[in-house]
């Protein structure tokens, strides 16, 4: 049944296809190579990148009126996909990654780290969508290495953290400060910080699914020792990428088409800034739902800068449940980037959007096998990595 509506819907979204070609390039912004597009800010006041992944929540009227569910300790629960093997056959100083690295070696640390989670996300779910977004960050740059961490320091004064793409917008340091502080007192100097990352992000997923989301993270990755600002600039996607830039952007990191459409649902939680997609409002052509485009002009200004740039929730209907309301979202054209409307411009990212959107538990089980392809992205090895002791700086 579900398989005949993804058919019947794809049906008439073959037209729409065809039509958004026409507008679509002429609601292309002009890329100046700064984020966002406002005109030329002062090299003292960056802007904040607003990101394709979900921001964090600012507003506290944003805050949860549910309560979370009680989790099962995570090496007890059923997988709701079983992991694939993460990493391709080992080759010399290629780093493996288990399910239950740690069960020896530190046997409390994945519950350690889900605790600081619970505790940060209950409190505020937007922390959560920080959390998956900081994941997404650290792998795209460096590989899984906890690079996003590191702070300035005299020698390395712009790192990533720093970049665009990520400040101020990136959330959720202090989550896993709590659970590297947490670590180090019952187990000092085992637990890496780019594993706390990946264990985090499975957290946030599992809290913000409201337990939907449920699987095993593999570990047993080693931190980086480089963090640089301009890597972030050449290697995050940014929300006015087309299809065949996303599908380049995801393909360099060895994340396939069906991963990029998987991952993009990660846009049902999170806020936006208004500067990453105002030029897809009015009187600018775009293919955005005529409603949706009127309600956010109610919210955002027509030219925002740096000073006046309000944010909007991704995704209006549920903004803190990661759930598939984004692709029944980017169906409506209910959706804020030029990246997410992009999933409508190919049959082929069009129809898995449809499966995402109807066919009951398939996104779910397709994100956490995502999550976890994602959290095997160039792995560093002991000749580059190490386990830090803060995950702020790197050891000595
Ligand atoms: C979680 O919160 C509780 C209660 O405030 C606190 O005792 C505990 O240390 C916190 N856990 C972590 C890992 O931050
Ligand atoms: C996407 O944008 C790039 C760069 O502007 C362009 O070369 C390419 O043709 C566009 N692709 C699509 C599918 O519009
Ligand atoms: C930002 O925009 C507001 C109005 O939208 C304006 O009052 C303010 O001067 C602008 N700030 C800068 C730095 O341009």
């Amino acid at each position: 049944m579900a398989n005949l509506a993804v058919a019947i819907l794809l049906a008439s979204l073959g037209a729409v296809a065809t039509a958004q070609k026409t507008s679509a390039p002429a609601a292309m912004p002009a890329y100046q190579g700064s984020y966002p597009s406002y005109a030329s800010p002062p090299v003292a006041e960056m802007p904040a990148y607003q990101g394709s992944y979900p921001s964090h929540i600012s507003s506290p009227a944003a805050s949860p009126s549910y309560t979370f569910p009680a989790p099962s300790p995570p090496s007890m629960a059923a997988p709701t996909a079983s992991p694939p093997s993460p990493t391709p056959s080992p080759s010399a100083g290629r780093r493996r990654l288990r399910v239950g690295f740690y069960r020896r070696s530190c046997p409390r640390a994945e519950n350690i780290v889900r605790e600081a989670v619970r505790n940060a996300t209950s409190k505020n779910p937007g922390l959560g969508a920080g959390i998956i977004r900081m994941h997404f960050h650290d792998c795209f740059v460096q590989g899984c290495d906890a690079s996003v961490l590191l702070d300035p320091t005299a020698a390395n004064p712009q790192p990533e953290k720093l970049s665009p793409p990520n400040f101020p917008s990136l959330r959720g340091f202090e989550v896993i400060d709590a659970a590297k502080e947490a670590l180090e007192k019952v187990c000092p100097g085992r637990v890496s910080c780019a594993d706390i990352i990946a264990f985090a992000a499975r957290d946030a997923s599992f809290f913000l699914s409201r337990a939907r989301i449920n699987f095993r993270m593999p570990a047993g990755r080693l931190d980086g020792r480089v963090s640089l600002s301009s890597e972030a600039l050449d290697f995050l996607p940014p929300p006015f990428f087309n299809l065949s830039q996303l599908v380049d952007n995801f393909r360099a990191k060895n994340l396939d088409e069906d991963d990029l459409v998987v991952l993009s649902g990660a846009h049902t939680i999170g806020v936006s800034h208004c500067s990453s997609f105002t030029d897809r409002l009015p009187p600018n052509p775009s293919d955005m739902n005529p409603a949706f485009a009127t309600l956010l002009q109610s919210k955002c200004p027509v030219s925002p800068n740096f000073t006046n740039d309000p944010t909007v929730v991704q995704d209006i209907v549920t903004p803190n449940r990661l759930d598939t309301r984004y692709y029944t979202n980017v169906l409506k054209r209910n959706v804020l980037f030029t990246s997410d409307a992009a999933l409508l411009s190919s049959r082929r990212t069009a129809r898995k959007v449809a499966e995402n959107a109807l066919i009951p538990r398939r996104w779910e089980s397709k994100f956490a096998r995502a999550m976890v392809k994602m959290a095997a992205i160039e792995l560093k090895t002991a000749a580059n990595g190490e386990i830090r002791k803060m995950c702020r700086v790197v050891n000595n």
